[in-house]
């Protein structure tokens, strides 16, 4: 007989795989709950909590994202140039293995417009902070950043020193309530989709309640496995995203399969 879901059970179970394991618990959690409040039947629940969590987070790492921070830092140490080094450690995340060929030019668009900031927020990074050696950043910058998985924001303050930045970090889930520290620049890199396919209007939530000057977000043209155009209309999903929260579209490049977004405020 089909047992009624407990969200608590439901954690519990997503929770002992190994490769949920290390994910920020707020943030299972609230999978849990709302795959608990879907179903009647508990096996039901886990299935799709698991496949909710596959999809916001199992999807895109192809090693563990922590280790290949790790490895990058003791590669720089060991004197391999820093470059080579953050573009080889890449690999593990597939969002930002994508966009290893044409680094120059994606943060060159970037440098273009928005100059070089003082602050920048990388919001559900994945190893995108393997780029700061790409990335123009004002003296004594500070790149902070957030995902979901706790072991990739317990290894990636490591990077500041080798790369002289300060680099803070935060095991964060985006859809869950409060404020994210004010920035002159926040990258929202291949995200706003990843967060509607969790909540429809996330994304406008998000940008809704940012504190920043600029914000360059992305959008994939294909998703990874390339059965789905989920960004068929890049423009359409980011008027969605954007309408409402100040923010409007002030430019946008095509960058390698990466449609790139300039918002600004339009108040400002
Ligand atoms: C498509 S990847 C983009 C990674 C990175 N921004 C880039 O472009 O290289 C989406 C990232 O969002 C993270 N993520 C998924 N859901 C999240 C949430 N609710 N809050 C914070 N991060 C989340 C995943 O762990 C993953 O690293």
């Amino acid at each position: 007989m089909a047992r009624p879901p407990d969200p608590a059970a439901v954690f519990r179970q997503v929770a002992a795989a190994a490769k949920y394991a290390g994910l920020d618990e707020g943030f299972v959690h609230r999978i849990a709950a709302e795959a608990s409040a879907r179903f009647r039947d508990q096996n039901a629940a886990v299935k799709y909590a698991k496949r909710k969590l596959h999809q916001a987070v199992g999807a895109f790492e192809t090693g563990s994202p922590g280790n290949a921070v790790r490895a990058c830092i003791a590669a720089i140490e060991s004197g391999v140039p820093v470059r080579d080094a953050c573009r080889a450690a890449m690999c593990a995340h597939a969002s930002t293995a994508e966009r290893a060929a044409v680094l120059d030019p994606f943060y060159r668009q970037i440098e273009t417009w928005c100059g070089r900031p003082s602050t920048v927020a990388d919001l559900a990074c994945g190893l995108s902070p393997l780029a700061i050696p790409w990335l123009a950043m004002g003296p004594d910058a500070t790149y902070w950043c957030c995902d979901v998985d706790r072991d990739l924001t317990a290894a990636l303050p490591g990077l500041g020193e080798p790369l002289g930045v300060i680099v803070q970090t935060e095991a964060r889930d985006l859809i869950a309530p409060g404020r994210l520290p004010p920035a002159e620049l926040v990258l929202l890199l291949k995200t706003v989709t990843t967060l509607e396919l969790q909540r429809s209007g996330a994304a406008r939530e998000l940008l809704a309640g940012l504190d920043a000057t600029q914000v360059v977000a992305s959008l994939p043209r294909n998703s990874l496995s390339a059965r789905r155009r989920y960004a068929d209309d890049p423009v359409e999903t980011i008027r969605k995203a954007t309408a409402g929260t100040g923010y409007v579209v002030a430019d946008q490049a095509d960058l390698d399969g990466e449609a790139l977004f300039l918002l600004e405020r339009a108040d400002r």
